[in-house]
């Protein structure tokens, strides 16, 4: 079934759906604290901004919002594979899917929660999803195998952090923990410094990473915060000049102002679902002075 057609379309209050004639359709949610949006292509949350706050999320002005093609910007859902696999869609096909909307609830206290699942046809699992957005951002994932195989996946919540400038941010959390080198032949090595900063492109797969890590803004004065549950990898992405230039749904200069701290299960960390096995991550993002 497709989105247009999705039973879940009584809403409450708190959550518009926006469609507009070419344009993709997506859900905005207003609470208390904080208003987001999320496409239904590929479940994105694209933005999440705290009132009086500066966007959680950076969302690029060169992205293109059109079906198939994955959104720059915010947070990609990539599922059921990280990165590039001959023949296919570069992190997986889920990015770029239309999902459904199961339900939006509004809690008593405020919080509104969007759930998502994959159609049963675009895939043999179960895969839900599901955002919650209060004073800070919840994102829940979770995929079930009701076959009689084993079945090997990745998921990663690719989040594109709002930064204000790249010279003054650093990441904290990732000192000691080993990461692959996808910039230099996919090396293992380990960073020393207690804070990484930036300085170049950088395009690293850590391993076993620490359930708290943060971005220091100097700039916004303010730290976003990542706490994760069931999370043992992190990518840290950031295309510098020559690749900014080389993506075309991408700024020249937009490298400047966002980071991608991407947290979930890839690479060495790879998820192998038994039969009839459940296997799922949380990560709650916040920000705070
Ligand atoms: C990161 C990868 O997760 O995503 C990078 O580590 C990649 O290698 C980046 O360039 C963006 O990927 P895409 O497919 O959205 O352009």
């Amino acid at each position: 079934m497709s989105a247009s057609e999705s039973p879940a379309e009584i809403l409450p209050p708190q959550v518009t759906r926006i469609e507009e004639s070419g344009k993709l359709p997506k859900l905005r949610v207003e609470t208390p604290w904080s208003t987001a949006e999320v496409y239904f292509q590929g479940a994105h949350v694209t933005a999440f901004q705290e009132k009086g706050e500066a966007p959680l999320l950076f969302l690029s002005k060169q992205s293109q919002f059109i079906p198939g093609k994955a959104i720059r910007g915010g947070i990609p859902l990539i599922f059921p594979w990280f990165g590039n696999r001959e023949g296919h869609p570069a992190h997986g096909f889920a990015r770029t899917a239309e999902w459904n909307l199961v339900d939006a609830v509004s809690h008593a206290d405020g919080r509104v929660t969007l759930r998502f699942s994959l159609p049963e046809h675009l895939s043999p699992l179960r895969v839900q999803y599901a955002v919650t957005v209060a004073e800070d951002l919840k994102l829940e994932f979770s995929v079930q195998n009701p076959t009689q195989e084993a079945q090997q996946v990745e998921a990663c919540l690719h989040s594109y952090f709002n930064i204000g400038d790249i010279a003054r941010t650093s990441v904290t959390g990732l000192q000691k923990v080993p990461f692959i080198d996808q910039l230099d032949g996919n090396r293992i090595k380990s960073e020393s410094f207690p804070e990484l900063r930036i300085s170049e492109e950088i395009d690293r797969i850590y391993i076993a990473v620490p359930a708290v890590l943060e971005i220091h803004d100097e700039t916004r004065k303010r730290k976003i915060r990542l706490e994760t549950e069931n999370s043992r990898s992190a990518v840290v992405w950031n295309p510098w000049i020559a690749k900014s230039q080389r993506l075309g749904d991408f700024g020249d200069e937009e490298y400047r102002e966002m980071l991608c701290v991407e947290t979930g299960n890839v690479a060495g960390n790879t998820w192998n679902l038994v039969p009839g096995g459940h296997l799922g991550m949380k990560a709650r993002l916040s920000s705070f002075q």
